[in-house]
């Protein structure tokens, strides 16, 4: 089994293979470097440059995976949710293919695929419990089986990726603001700024338009009495907070949900050093097994989408 991944769903176009199980190529081409100019993704500017990269990735991931396009027998895309006209570009050049070659079109869920990403390298034991933590979502996510999704809590408001980034816009940060405040939370002192605690509650929802508020209102307050920020410290008291918060519902779950075996995280944001190393001991303290995505599969790739396409074609279960 040969299977053809795409994800366009926002600023990457990606093309990977996955051969036998196993991904053999990941090919990403990033816009970050057209977007930065404007401050966030452009999704006029993201479709067009998606038509004039695609056909570069997707030769480059076939003669990297040294198959040829006969060789393939299942092409799998990312169906949405996505920037619309980002998805149409992954959509279209994905149908092309599975028409022209005669082979299965599997459309395939975003955040599914993030949340798969993990299974790329340490398999999945189950009931799984993933914390979803992207640029567009927050989620709590159970699988009680493979292919299994039970979202158990999701945010109210901002996602964590866009509170991260709106926050590193307001501290004139470049896009995506989230890698910028981890990296420079390393050199900062993280209880030099007091944020408001944030989802005290006890229902597994989260909330992060009070925690992004608080850090604009706070940047103000202290350019209005002329005192310059210590950008470093800020960041990584911001991240302590943010952080802690989505520990505390990940706790929560935990709690409500005790024969959960394993515990993940998915999205962009579980790139994020703090997360990871919070992660890893709550898998100590409620000795629970842990797979946390490979960097390179953290943000938007198509391995996670060839891998969570596997994984509906081993379990035999219908794709919606
Ligand atoms: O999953 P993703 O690539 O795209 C969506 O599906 O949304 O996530 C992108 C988000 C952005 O908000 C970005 O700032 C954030 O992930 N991000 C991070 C880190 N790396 C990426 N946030 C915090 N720490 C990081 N190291
Ligand atoms: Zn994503």
């Amino acid at each position: 089994m040969i299977i053809l991944a795409i994800e366009s769903s926002c600023d990457e176009f990606s093309v990977s293979v996955l051969r036998d199980g196993k991904i053999i190529t990941n090919i990403i081409s990033s816009q970050i470097q057209d977007h930065i100019q404007y401050g966030g993704v452009v999704p006029e500017l993201a479709s067009r440059l998606h038509v004039q990269n695609f056909p570069y990735v997707l030769k480059t991931a076939v003669q990297d995976a040294k198959i040829q396009y006969a060789d393939i027998t299942h092409v799998a895309y990312t169906k949405k949710p996505g920037l619309i006209g980002s998805l149409i570009v992954g959509a279209v050049v994905a149908k092309t293919l599975a028409q022209y070659l005669g082979v299965p079109l599997l459309g395939m869920h975003h955040i599914e695929g993030h949340i798969y990403a993990a299974n790329i390298e340490k398999k999945f034991t189950y009931p799984v419990l993933s914390l979803v933590v992207s640029g567009g979502h927050t989620q709590l996510v159970l699988l009680k089986s493979p292919v299994e999704f039970e979202v158990i809590g999701t945010t109210q408001d901002d996602a964590i990726g866009e509170c991260y980034d709106k926050v590193a816009r307001v501290l004139k940060l470049d896009y995506p603001g989230g890698p910028k405040i981890d990296a420079l939370s390393l050199q900062g002192d993280d209880s030099q700024y007091v944020f408001p605690k944030i989802m005290q509650d006890n229902t597994l929802d989260f909330s992060f338009s009070g925690l992004k508020t608080a850090s604009i209102n706070l940047i103000t307050k202290i350019k209005n009495r002329n005192e310059a920020i210590d950008v470093p410290s800020f960041c990584a008291s911001f991240q302590k907070t943010a952080i802690e918060a989505v520990a505390r519902k990940l706790r929560r779950a935990l709690e409500l949900n005790p024969d959960v075996k394993m515990i993940s995280i998915a999205g962009g944001v579980s790139a994020n050093q703090l997360l990871r190393k919070t992660v890893t001991a709550i898998s100590q303290e409620y000795q629970v097994q842990l797979s946390i995505p490979n960097l390179a599969y953290c943000t938007d790739n198509a391995a996670m989408i060839a891998e969570l396409a596997a994984e509906y074609l081993g379990q035999q279960k219908p794709i919606n």
